[in-house]
């Protein structure tokens, strides 16, 4: 069994597996080499050859126990024919939504728009950097894809005005997306994903009252569904403002954290496997403070089956020989 295996299913705690939330991306110049030729991020995507290949290019440099396929949440807007363009420092930019359109996709449609992502998912699960370790393969929470599919861009601070005018257009939307993430996440785990982690970046923007009809619900759908192949899943409801509810009512097997919440109370209120939480700028800082940062999750966990992580991704401007050193720190413990 692998570690991640090892601590998310047999609880245990003597071990601190490792893998990073954006650990293939633009912090390492490998990448950034391919991402120039590559303009089109969505077809760099869609690029078996080339998302495999920067897929592994974390586990080549560091002892990660994991490897997180390279791809994106938007991919299923994109297969369900909203156009999403990633724009240089401004972000992914989605297109008008036409609900024809998207009632019109069918299985067949979706699939073949994604497939490469499968392909590519199959090809890394075939090389031996892998071997005895997790494969992990996602998607957007149904909440934060709407947001996208809504706002058409990452929010700044509050959603558009009149995100919530039209309730018909959202529930239909909400019903197609449960539909088509499943789809995504069987073919995942069909080509070789051996957990799935649900990423819910913008949970933190909802009111306590609309939690049930937008992230409990829909993504406890999700969960179940991802539980029936027997396959881990993983929730980052990133902002979330109580982890403990979250957690009693959409029962994950994991719980990613985010670097706002306090470890301790975490640690005091819930019982299942928890990942993350160190603040990704730690990384920016200087060796003895990311020591001492990280040290500090390790301590407050030491007794907790815990997967070490971030609380979001690498930032941009990270230098790898400090992803080099927390990894070290971590494995060394
Ligand atoms: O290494 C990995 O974590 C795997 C690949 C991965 C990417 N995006 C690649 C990517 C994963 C798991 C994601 C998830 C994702 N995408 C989320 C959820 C996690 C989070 O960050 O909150 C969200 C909200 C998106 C949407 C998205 N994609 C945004 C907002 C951006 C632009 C901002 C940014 O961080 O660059 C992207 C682009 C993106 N997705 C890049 C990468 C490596 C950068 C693309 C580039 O090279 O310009």
């Amino acid at each position: 069994m692998s570690p991640i295996q090892k601590t998310i299913i047999n609880k245990k705690t003597t071990n601190k597996p490792i893998w990073l939330m954006r650990q293939a991306g633009r912090y390492l110049p490998e990448f950034r080499k391919i991402r120039k030729l590559n303009p089109n991020f969505i077809k760099l995507c869609l690029d078996d050859n080339l998302s495999s290949k920067i897929t592994l290019q974390p586990l080549k440099r560091f002892e990660l126990d994991a490897a997180i396929i390279f791809s994106d949440i938007l991919m299923v807007p994109y297969g369900l024919n909203q156009e999403v363009v990633f724009k240089k420092n401004f972000g992914p930019e989605l297109g008008p939504i036409n609900l024809e359109r998207i009632s019109n996709v069918n299985e067949d449609d979706f699939l073949n728009k994604l497939n490469p992502i499968y392909k590519s998912i199959k090809k890394v699960k075939e090389n031996k950097l892998i071997i005895n370790k997790d494969l992990i393969g996602f998607i957007g929470a149904p909440w934060t894809l709407l947001v996208y599919m809504i706002n058409k861009f990452s929010p700044k601070k509050d959603l558009i005005s009149d995100f919530f005018k039209d309730d018909i257009l959202i529930k239909k939307i909400l019903i197609i997306l449960e539909k088509f993430l499943k789809i995504h996440i069987k073919k995942q785990i069909e080509n070789g994903a051996t957990i799935i982690q649900i990423f819910d970046s913008w949970a933190g923007l909802l009111g306590e009252k609309d939690l049930f009809n937008y992230i409990y619900t829909p993504t406890t759908n999700l969960v179940n569904y991802v539980k029936s192949f027997n396959v881990p899943v993983v929730c980052f409801p990133r902002g979330i403002k109580n982890y403990k509810n979250f957690c009693e009512i959409i029962k994950p097997d994991v719980i990613s954290i985010d670097y706002d919440v306090n470890p301790i109370s975490i640690l005091k209120e819930i019982q299942i496997p928890v990942q993350g939480g160190l603040n990704p700028n730690v990384l920016l800082s200087d060796k003895t403070n990311l020591k001492k940062e990280v040290l500090k999750y390790l301590d407050i966990f030491k007794d907790h089956p815990y997967i070490f992580n971030l609380g979001h991704g690498v930032l941009p401007e990270t230098d790898p020989m400090k992803v080099d050193y927390l990894v070290k720190l971590v494995k060394n413990y």
